[in-house]
């Protein structure tokens, strides 16, 4: 276990402060009740940032992710910045954090809880008991890949470019990964790419199978992207471990989402690679954006964020036994009936972000008093 459990909070545009204060309870609570302090510092990212710095992400506040053992971040985004030049979007800020961070490997778990069967669009016999892993490479592809662009031809006509552009090494350690978490899942990876019209695709099927023979209690398969796209709302519990690259997996667990019943659920984990003591660089967050539609009005569902802080306490600082504490609290407080208006269902009355939170505080109380 890690020392001093320095942790960055990175609350962000929109929604994301006020999601982030329900975590603030959670450690608070930690803190007087387990006797586990964090060593928390907080910083600016996105539009916040911008407003203040006019950039996405200090300097300072960089050197401050990569030295802690983790960052959890809100959201970024909303359109008051939308005609900032793109390099100080406030989306630059969270792509920079996971480009020099190196958080390659984003998992996305989509879980259905028994209590928000009904939450779903899909029929409850689809979703009911779904349990899948997106594991998205978060550094290269399109996202990142060089040229890219809009330019004036001779002719006077012009022209937006970006390019996909994935090397042997960037498809085989996001693949290993995909490989192992499916060895202590199901046992099941599926490959997800157009190989049927792109070169990277074909690329990518290539190094994915040709490590596959290293892992044989591993079964793999691979799929067209838009065919996964469909086969994800027509059967999602067909996959367990699916692997994809940064573009298909930022659509493909959007998606997923979905089936979950909100994108207020899902919470995310973005790893780098382990150094020698097996410790990661890492980075949690919603997947869910900044909702600026309701921001402020302590409406919006604080769970994903606070299940990603669960994911923290899990991958960065190895309590699992306080990171299965909250998920049951969540569990149980769905199970209960409390729900925000995101997954309200008919005949429910839908409480606050606050009061969600408090919620699965006193529901950790009670689960450990
Ligand atoms: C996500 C988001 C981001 C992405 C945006 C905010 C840059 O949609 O994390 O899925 O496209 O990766
Ligand atoms: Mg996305």
């Amino acid at each position: 276990m890690s020392a001093n459990k320095k942790l960055l909070i990175l609350a962000g545009d929109g929604i994301g402060p006020e999601v982030m204060t329900q975590v603030g309870r959670v450690t608070d609570w930690m803190a007087k009740k387990r006797t586990v302090s964090f060593d928390v510092t907080e910083g600016l990212v996105g539009g916040a940032c911008y407003d203040a710095h006019g950039s996405a992400l200090t300097d300072e506040t960089m050197a401050d992710a990569m030295s802690v053992d983790a960052v959890m971040l809100g959201a970024v985004g909303g359109p008051k910045w939308d005609n900032v030049a793109r390099e100080h979007r406030p989306e630059a800020g969270l792509l920079r954090l996971r480009k020099e961070m190196d958080l390659y490997a984003n998992l996305r778990p989509a879980i259905v809880f028994d209590a928000l069967v009904e939450a779903s669009t899909l029929k409850p016999e689809i979703v009911q008991g779904l349990d899948i892993l997106i594991l998205r490479e978060l550094t290269a592809g399109v996202y990142f890949g060089e040229p890219r662009g809009i330019e004036t031809l001779p002719d006077g006509s012009r022209r937006g470019f970006d390019t996909q552009v994935y090397t042997d090494k960037e498809i085989e350690r996001i693949a290993r990964l995909g490989f192992e978490m499916a060895g202590k899942r199901t046992g099941r990876l599926m490959s997800v790419e157009k190989a049927n019209v792109m070169e990277s695709g074909v690329f990518w099927r290539e190094i994915v199978s040709g490590i596959a023979g290293d892992y044989p209690d591993v079964e793999l398969n691979h799929m067209y992207a838009d065919n996964c796209a469909m086969q994800l709302v027509r059967n999602p519990k067909q996959f367990d471990v699916i692997v994809t690259d940064n573009l298909f997996g930022d659509i493909l667990s959007d998606c997923a989402a979905m089936l979950t019943g909100s994108l207020g659920m899902l919470p995310s984990a973005s790893l780098g690679e382990a150094d020698e003591s097996g410790r990661r660089r890492a980075m949690y967050e919603p997947v869910h954006g900044s909702a600026p539609d309701i921001a402020g009005q302590d409406l919006a569902n604080p769970i994903a964020t606070i299940l990603s802080f669960a994911m923290c306490l899990r991958y960065s600082f190895d309590m699992s036994d306080d990171a299965d504490l909250i998920e049951q609290a969540v569990q149980n407080v769905l199970g209960a009936g409390l729900r925000t208006a995101d997954i309200v269902s008919d005949g429910m009355t839908a409480i606050s972000t606050t009061a969600m939170g408090e919620a699965i505080v006193a529901e950790m109380e009670k689960l450990t008093g």
